[in-house]
């Protein structure tokens, strides 16, 4: 796992927000662009492009407040299953956003990468996310994570056969192996595990989003379509965060012992 700089933020005590004990990491479900579009009488691509505009505000807000380490879901393996016209869309919106944004990012020492299996994403999205990865690799204020062709059952078995691969050719040698390890073998290999996880958009469910790495984390869903969650949005998430005591199967009593 990697180590970031301290940072301070920019707008302290406007929020009610303890800076101090904000979420390392934040994953976020972006859901509702297709619903967002058909309450008003809209394509669903539509959805799709108000949901697209809206990272960057998102992205920024969480970069000025002191976020470490945000993961967004954008895409599902299972995504792959809409229509053709809906999931070429939603890979064009991918791409003017990396070409649009990356200056952004650098500008903002946010480093860009992904998990998932890229190998399903068509070319012309693959070139801008490497160039997008390669121009912003050394920075370290925040890490901003796409989960891109994601799905978490499909990351844990790619981990247990590169675990497989390295154990017959004589990489790995014992025949145990750790909760720690197993995490080095998974696309979040370089990632703290999330502290709080929101989904927007109504649904109450996981959707195969890091389920290996959500063990512990906070789940908080909200009715906000994702078009439609904006900075108050993403405080109260924090707000209510903060308002939660994390026990790790412990005791209250034992919280904060040492
Ligand atoms: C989230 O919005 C975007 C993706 C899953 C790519 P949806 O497209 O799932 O929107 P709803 O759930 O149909 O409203
Ligand atoms: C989850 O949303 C995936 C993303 C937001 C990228 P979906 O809309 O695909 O989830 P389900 O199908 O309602 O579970
Ligand atoms: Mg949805």
């Amino acid at each position: 796992m990697d180590t970031l700089p301290k940072i301070t933020p920019l707008r302290p005590s406007r929020y009610a927000l303890d800076f101090n004990a904000l979420p390392q990491h934040v994953a976020l479900i972006m859901d509702g662009n297709g619903r967002w579009a058909k309450e008003r009488n809209l394509p669903r691509i539509e959805g799709h492009r108000r949901g697209s505009d809206n990272v960057d505000p998102i992205v920024t807000f969480c970069r000025e407040i002191g976020i470490r380490h945000l993961t967004l879901y954008a895409f599902s393996m299972e995504n792959w299953a809409r229509p053709k016209d809906e999931t070429l869309a939603l890979m064009e919106l991918l791409k003017d956003y990396l070409v649009c944004k990356r200056g952004k990012f650098i500008k903002n020492e946010i480093r860009f990468q992904t998990i998932g299996d890229l190998d399903r994403l068509p070319h012309f999205v693959v070139e801008e996310i490497e160039e997008t990865k390669r121009l912003t690799k050394d920075l370290n204020r925040m890490v901003l994570t796409l989960a891109l062709s994601y799905s978490a059952r499909d990351e844990i078995i790619r981990a247990v056969n590169r675990l497989l691969k390295d154990k017959d050719q004589h990489r790995f040698q014992d025949s145990y192996i750790s909760v720690h390890d197993f995490g080095r073998y998974l696309d979040t290999q370089s990632l703290p595990d999330p502290d709080l996880l929101i989904r927007t958009g109504r649904e109450r469910r996981i959707s195969n989003f890091l389920l290996w790495q959500s063990a512990y984390t906070e789940l908080y869903f909200t009715d906000i379509l994702w078009p439609d969650f904006n900075e108050t949005c993403l405080i109260d998430a924090l707000r209510d965060y903060q308002s939660r005591e994390r026990r790790f199967g412990r005791i209250s009593e034992q919280i904060g012992e040492e």
